[in-house]
């Protein structure tokens, strides 16, 4: 397969088609945004990292169960997806408080959430990705019930397989924010990425962090806790 036309571009990856109808090319990019885009640093080898990491979970998560968009990795920062309708949702799991959940709620960090929490967001750049109830995903023809019932079933799936992974790693999963499509098939499928940029990880060894709060922080240079990552990894899946 071979890469074609920009299809579409994001803060951190952009798609390309292929010479395959059903397959596009992810490309992720050697950048770091916050604040919704407003604050962007190019970070060289980023891209490399977030690939290849999310290659092993995706693989990782294939061989238990979970359908995803994955198809394999290419190259340093590229990998085949099959080609969805995308849902306009983001998803997010908390197992600890961290981040917006202890601003919104007043709450201190790093405290058990037990079931872990899920919430939704719209993606809308211009509306600052809002939150967004079941009942108004169904009203505003978004989402079925039964669509968001499968889709609640899968992220909880997906945050249990990783947080065990993880936890053979002596890394803590935090939160994380996962993505949905739909195949030609009409098959609800695991998509976009799975890396420190879309998850908060906690070495349990030294408690840093080995996420995106590193640059979101200004605590120094992410691709310290990424390598990290990306290591342990390759050690446990080859
Ligand atoms: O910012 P917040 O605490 O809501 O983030 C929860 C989780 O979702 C974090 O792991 C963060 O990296 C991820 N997230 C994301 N993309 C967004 C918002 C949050 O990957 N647009």
């Amino acid at each position: 397969l071979k890469k074609e036309g920009l299809l579409a571009e994001g803060k951190a990856k952009a798609v390309y088609a292929t010479t395959s109808p059903e397959i596009v090319w992810l490309e992720h990019k050697d950048e770091a945004t916050a604040l919704n885009g407003k604050r962007k640093v190019r970070i060289e080898d980023k891209g490399h990292y977030t690939n290849q990491i999310s290659g092993y979970l995706f693989r990782y998560l294939k061989e238990r169960g979970i359908p995803s968009h994955y198809v394999k990795t290419v190259s340093a920062r590229a990998s085949l997806v099959k080609k969805l309708t995308m849902i306009p949702v983001e998803v997010v799991i908390r197992n600890v408080t961290a981040g917006h959940f202890t601003t919104r709620f007043a709450q201190a960090p790093m405290q058990p959430l037990t079931p872990p929490v899920q919430e939704f967001y719209l993606k809308a750049d211009e509306l600052d990705d809002p939150m967004i109830n079941d009942s108004q995903l169904v009203a505003l023809s978004i989402l079925t019930q039964g669509q968001i019932e499968a889709i609640r079933q899968q992220a909880l799936r997906i945050n249990q397989l990783l947080t065990d992974l993880f936890a053979d790693l002596d890394i803590q999963l935090l939160d994380l924010k996962v993505e949905f499509g739909f195949t030609k098939q009409n098959d609800l499928v695991l998509a976009d990425e799975l890396s420190p940029d879309n998850m908060r990880l906690q070495d349990k060894r030294n408690h840093q962090s080995l996420d995106k709060d590193i640059f979101r922080q200004k605590k120094g240079d992410l691709r310290l806790g990424y390598a990290i990552v990306l290591d342990r990894l390759a050690a446990k899946l080859g």
